[in-house]
């Protein structure tokens, strides 16, 4: 049980002996600042409210009750009626030495949709954030004991793909590779759009050749398979290099549920929530209605019998829940589809795919910004690849690396390199609150002080040289720990904050939360190090132990929580 619990579990029954229902809460919370405390229960206001009682009075009865003897060194009241808890030492050093494993009460099954690029056009800017975060929450999430089932909800069977392989049946045609003329997947797509628009006897082509796709036609299949294959094998390339765990197994296209369409229809028909509308199938949802009362409409079927990005997200809710028996399934995807999201789970609840015990979650995310203020482009306006970003990450970190430490040798400088640079746009990413816009700023990202991933990269090699100058291996470090000074103190207490704020992120997946606390805790490192020698003469030896051993802690818990935003650590830098 961490502290947090161990705090609850003790303030209610301190409420509960004074009298107080026991609907109310303890409310705790960390303490904003040192001076009161380091938790605050402020429950006493809630309470006295509900009582219609004096909040100061109900708080003293509380701790009248209340028993923290063995935890806290100092438990008062404060204005209207907080009550500040002060940890005991000797407490904290005894739960930092019995720190174990976290174990999950409960591991659910949990399927997280993420990254999901269109293959019609190589990976952009725009798909860094649903494929970092997702990422992070799926490592997260594993580390905690659920079992993780990742899925990479590819767009490879929408109305582009016509187009697309009426074009490669050109160049095949003219006797090119497939590989060859799927070299720029960007050039070609500009090209096919280019005859798709200049050439109406293309255009009707292309347009056939959806609806002959889709009808399962062995020519167009093989072409699109031919298209897919590139496509795929760049994307599986960019996840290698951005250290993200989505492997060819990941994958469950749009395509992968073609064959369940019709089934989906027929239900949603049978069922009376689907709806002829003009030859069409429409789902009206009453549930989103606009201001003027008229409901919200989601097609399934078009007129001509195609089927739509909503109709395979309905047949996947099913698999997700039929099949895959997921708990819990997480969306992460940009928030201009959260009306998407919405229709699809309503409906999906609606038509008994989806029981109530199943939690559906999007997840959104703001925009990536230029310095300008506007969505992140390159100098002449286009989009930017993701592959030529992260080239240029890597370069400007390993210019950085070679001048901090020019006598590295090359090899080790490229590695160094690649882990400072993705690192850095990751945790730009992840460090910011998932909701908001945030504008892309290589400076920022890259510097070695702040809230920034080579800082906390650095404070890990700081710790791990301690360990080479004293000679001791880190690994498997054990010493009994004894707090005397504030800022071991301080220390003691981030590192046991570590699991509540991982379930804090597994809950709300806000990886921001993560790694502000990393930061914090990286911070709260370098305050005792400056104040609390370890290796200087003079250091008794219990002394030395204890701090070497909360150095050690330090280190692993900075390594495992960079670990779960993907973001890897490295030994000099
Ligand atoms: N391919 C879509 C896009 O690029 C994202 C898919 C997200 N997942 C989903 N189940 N709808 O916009």
């Amino acid at each position: 049980m961490g502290i947090k619990d161990i705090l609850i579990e003790r303030i209610a029954a301190a409420m509960q002996a004074a009298g107080i229902p026991s609907d109310c809460s303890p409310m705790l919370a960390l303490s904003g600042k040192s001076q009161f405390g380091d938790y605050q229960a402020n429950g006493a206001m809630g309470a006295a409210k509900q009582m219609k009682t004096n909040p100061r009075e109900l708080a003293q009865k509380i701790l009248d009750k209340l028993d923290l003897d063995d935890i806290a060194e100092k438990v008062e009241i404060a204005g209207p009626g907080f009550i500040n808890i002060s940890l005991n030492k000797h407490f904290l050093a005894g739960q930092l030495t019995a720190k174990s494993e976290q174990i999950t009460a409960k591991p659910q099954t949990v399927v997280i949709d993420y990254s999901s690029p269109n293959l019609a056009k190589e990976m952009h800017v725009g798909h860094l954030r649903s494929t970092i975060i997702g990422d992070a929450l799926a490592r997260l999430l594993e580390y905690q004991g659920h079992s993780v089932i990742r899925q990479n909800h590819m767009g490879d069977w929408g109305t582009q793909f016509g187009m697309l392989i009426a074009e490669l049946e050109l160049h095949l045609g003219e006797g090119d590779q497939a590989n060859l003329a799927l070299n720029d997947l960007e050039v070609f797509y500009q090209q096919s759009k280019k005859h798709f628009d200049a050439d109406p006897e293309f255009a009707d082509k292309a347009r056939a050749y959806v609806v002959k796709l889709q009808s399962g036609d062995a020519h167009c299949r093989k072409l699109w398979q031919k298209f897919i294959d590139v496509s795929v094998a760049h994307n599986l390339e960019i996840y290698k290099q951005l250290n993200v765990g989505l492997r060819k197994e990941h994958i469950a296209a749009e395509s992968s549920y073609n064959d369940d369409l019709g089934n989906v229809l027929s239900s949603l028909l049978e069922q009376g929530i689907a709806v002829d509308s003009e030859g069409a199938k429409v789902v009206f949802l009453n549930e989103l209605a606009d201001k003027n009362g008229e409901p919200s409409p989601m097609i399934v079927q078009k007129s001509g019998g195609g089927f739509l990005y909503a109709s395979s997200d309905l047949a996947c809710l099913r698999h997700r829940v039929g099949t895959l028996q997921a708990d819990r399934i997480l969306y992460f995807i940009d928030a201009r589809q959260s009306l998407h999201m919405k229709q699809v789970f309503i409906t999906g609840r609606k038509a008994s795919f989806v029981p109530p015990t199943v939690s559906l979650e999007h997840h959104p995310f703001g925009t990536m910004m230029g310095a300008d203020g506007r969505p992140f482009k390159t100098r002449s306006g286009g989009t930017v690849k993701l592959a030529d970003l992260l080239v240029e990450a890597v370069e400007r970190a390993e210019k950085l690396v070679r001048e901090k430490n020019p006598d590295l040798d090359d090899s080790e400088i490229k590695l160094i390199a690649r882990k400072v640079g993705i690192g850095a746009i990751k945790y730009a990413d992840l460090s910011k609150t998932r909701t908001n816009d945030y504008i892309f700023d290589w400076n920022a990202m890259l510097s070695f002080e702040g809230n920034t991933s080579p800082y906390l990269q650095y404070a890990y090699t700081r710790i791990r040289s301690i360990f080479r100058k004293a000679g001791i291996e880190a690994e498997g470090f054990s010493a009994p720990v004894s707090i005397e000074q504030a800022q071991e103190k301080a220390l003691a207490l981030k590192l046991l904050q570590f699991n509540e704020v991982l379930d804090q992120v597994a809950a709300d997946c806000y990886p921001h939360i993560l790694c502000t606390y990393l930061y914090e805790l990286a911070s709260a490192f370098m305050s005792f190090y400056e104040q609390c020698p370890v290796l200087k003469d003079g250091v008794d030896s219990a002394t030395q132990q204890s701090r070497l051993q909360l150095c050690a802690l330090s280190a692993t818990t900075l390594a495992q929580g960079l670990n779960l935003l993907g973001i890897e650590v490295m030994e000099k830098m």
